[in-house]
């Protein structure tokens, strides 16, 4: 299950920010959440326990549909809401003080498909991102509110209000079957570089991602990549001065450029030269290394002929 929460303090009661998020919900909710572009209820009268509705938002230009229910409902108190055809649930927690009302907000994405279990610390950055960016949008919306009542909108009807351009992500479950990182590692595997993944939070820093090109240039199949550090490439070649400038650049978390000698599966040497560089979320934290392969094999031993046959010819001419 991945988390995302948030909170802020606004200064409006608590009646004022429950009705904002769930009288007015079918207006309200696409403006704190602008990917919605349109929202329709599938059952009659307001938002109440086992209320159904079903949204379309388009998220990193991709269009999608989805329904969900509401779970809970309290008057000034609380909000819950679950997905139906998305593994998802949240909630706008309220607490009255005086006239400020603190909003708790919570996503939780209750599953992660296999296939996307690599990514799964970036779904989480999205996730704390998404919940920022709900609650900044609220606290946004209703403060501007104290200033300049929005004109009234008629309850129910079809949303059209235009997305106003923004960073992070809000819900991500509906486009949490995966959609970026299913997106992204479709472009990974265009590349010609190997790009692999590794988590430096788990043991060994083990390796959770791998492209095509990095299995074409070892000979591995992911299934023999994931899961291991990257040093097996290295057989027991393991006296290379080029590792100790690794050990010292990751341990400081810096990024470095090395050629090694490396082993296909076939025990082929070959000459990779990879770079690393280390991936921090928006707080600054480590979360991954990028590695970046490159079958040098052929240029550098191009290279060395050229170098061969100029000493020869200038042997020649002397
Ligand atoms: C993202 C990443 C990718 C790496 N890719 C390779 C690789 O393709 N080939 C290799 O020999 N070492 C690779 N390494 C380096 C080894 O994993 C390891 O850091 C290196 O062997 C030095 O550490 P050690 O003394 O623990 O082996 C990679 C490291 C990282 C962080």
């Amino acid at each position: 299950m991945i988390r995302g929460k948030a909170s802020a303090t606004i200064r409006q009661p608590a009646t004022t920010v429950f009705s904002f998020i769930v009288d007015d919900f079918l207006t309200n909710y696409p403006r704190w959440s602008p990917e919605v572009q349109s929202l329709r209820p599938l059952s009659e009268g307001g938002l109440r326990v086992g209320f159904v509705a079903e949204q379309t938002r388009v998220d990193q230009g991709r269009r999608s549909t989805s329904t969900f229910r509401v779970t809970a409902c309290d008057r000034d108190c609380r909000l819950h809401i679950a997905g139906i055809s998305q593994p998802f649930q949240l909630s706008f927690e309220l607490e009255a003080d005086g006239s400020s009302t603190k909003i708790n907000f919570a996503f939780e994405l209750l599953k992660v498909d296999f296939f996307m279990r690599p990514f799964e610390k970036l779904i989480r950055v999205a996730v704390e991102d998404g919940a920022r960016g709900v609650v900044t949008n609220l606290a946004r919306l209703l403060e501007a509110q104290v200033q300049l009542p929005a004109p009234p909108q008629p309850l129910l009807a079809p949303v059209q209000t235009p997305p106003p351009p923004r960073q992070t992500m809000d819900f991500l479950a509906s486009k949490d079957d995966g959609l970026i990182p299913f997106v992204l590692s479709q472009i990974l595997d265009t590349c010609v570089n190997g790009v692999t993944l590794s988590d430096p939070d788990q043991p060994d820093s083990p390796i959770v991602y791998a492209n095509s090109a990095f299995e074409r240039i070892s000979g591995y199949p992911r299934s023999e990549i994931i899961g291991r550090n990257c040093r097996f490439l290295q057989g027991s070649d393991r006296d290379q001065p080029e590792l100790d400038e690794i050990r010292a650049a990751l341990k400081e978390d810096q990024g470095i450029e090395v050629t090694l000698r490396n082993y296909r599966k076939s025990g082929q040497m070959f000459l990779n030269r990879l770079s690393i560089r280390p991936l921090i979320d928006r707080k600054g934290r480590l979360i991954y290394y990028l590695g970046v392969q490159y079958d040098v094999t052929t240029q550098l031993g191009a290279s060395a002929e050229i170098d061969r046959l100029r000493i020869q010819l200038g042997d020649g001419r002397r």
